[in-house]
């Protein structure tokens, strides 16, 4: 899907740093990525790995405390230090947020179709008649069942999954360039998630936008990204198609993810999980962040942490990649008892 030409967006040596009472809290240590027209681009992690900070930088959403630098470019403009009028153009026009709690978005005291026309009528100069009907058809679009009944309910009157439908609505309302989708799925039940998903494509395909996917749940970026960052500690630690991250990962923490999640694939009936958790990004070890917790680290990696190489597009941060050709999850990582399963 990878399409030549100028990136939509272009991330560069993103770096974020929380100044707090306990001390310096480096949340994202330089991240670059490019979204290309058309793409999905997921990135996954376990929680705290820097996912939420990375996006919220972009967006110039981050409290006085962060200190931001690198690059953000959004067709080639800089949005990193631009002013809070330009942000806001950018963040209601050219790149849509959907974030995991649809009341984040959503204001509790307007009826739903008024938002939607209300996010139409924010960047057009049309009739409110106008603006309800397109407002009809976009939640139409995001399968919200009988939208000229639904249109004037309050958010409080709808299940979560239909107010995550709504938001993605007003999303596609200005045609975005650029959705971000926060975990948007994992406040919802696995059937619901689904739906969600499907919202989400057709709100992509409708407006042509590329989209950045955020999620812990690798289960999420399968059927739906072209590419995907793995994050771990604030930093990438592999990059490549979602095929070279889910059958040929060269990370063990990769691996360990897709040990940690049922597969549809017979091979992997039983988990694998990564024993322990991330550090603290307070205290971060010297070496290779994961080492701790990786089944394959040896000296080299408490002293060294490596970077992030690669031939294409496939590139990992471990000094044993090489290592982790044809290997399983259950090859490094212990099961979990059967009972602890269910
Ligand atoms: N306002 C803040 N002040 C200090 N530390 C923060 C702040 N926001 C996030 N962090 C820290 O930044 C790291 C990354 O957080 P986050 O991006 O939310 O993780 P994720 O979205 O991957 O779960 C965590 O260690 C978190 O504690
Ligand atoms: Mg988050």
């Amino acid at each position: 899907m990878t399409s030549l030409g100028t990136p939509v967006l272009e991330v560069a040596d993103l770096r974020v740093e929380f100044r707090t009472d306990e001390g310096r809290v480096p949340a994202v240590r330089g991240v670059s990525f490019q979204l290309h027209r058309g793409e999905v681009l997921g990135i996954v992690g376990e929680s705290g790995s820097g996912k939420s900070v990375t996006s919220l930088a972009m967006m110039g959403l981050l409290a006085g405390s962060a200190r931001v630098s690198g690059s953000v470019r959004l067709r080639g403009t800089e949005l990193l230090g631009a002013s809070d009028k330009a942000l806001s153009r950018v963040r209601g026009q050219s790149i849509a947020m959907i974030f995991q709690d649809p009341m984040t978005s959503l204001n509790p005291v307007y009826p739903i179709g008024y938002q939607v026309a209300e996010a139409i009528r924010a960047h057009h100069d049309i009739s409110r008649d106008a603006a309800r009907t397109q407002a009809l058809q976009l939640l139409d679009a995001v399968s919200i069942p009988n939208p000229a009944q639904r249109v004037d309910n309050y958010p409080h009157e709808l299940s979560g999954g239909m107010r995550q439908r709504v938001v993605i609505a007003i999303a596609m309302a200005n045609g975005p360039e650029v959705i971000i989708a926060d975990e948007p799925t994992t406040a919802l039940d696995v059937t619901v998630q689904a739906q969600i998903l499907d919202a989400l494509r057709s709100a992509k395909e409708r407006t042509g936008a590329t989209m950045l996917l955020i999620t812990h749940d690798l289960g999420v970026i399968a059927g739906q990204a072209d590419r995907v960052l793995v994050m771990y500690a604030g930093r990438v630690v592999e990059a490549g198609t979602v095929e070279e991250i889910f059958y040929t990962p060269r990370m063990p923490y990769t691996l360990g993810l897709l040990g940690s999640q049922p597969r549809l694939d017979m091979r992997r009936q039983r988990l694998h999980p990564i024993s322990g958790a991330p550090p603290s990004a307070l205290n971060l070890p010297s070496g290779c962040p994961f080492a701790p917790r990786c089944p394959l680290a040896a000296p080299v990696c408490e002293a060294e942490e490596p970077p992030l190489t690669g031939a294409g597009g496939h590139l990992s941060a471990c000094h044993f990649s090489d290592q982790l050709v044809g290997l399983e999850p259950g090859d490094l990582f212990r099961p979990v008892s059967q009972d602890s399963e269910l």
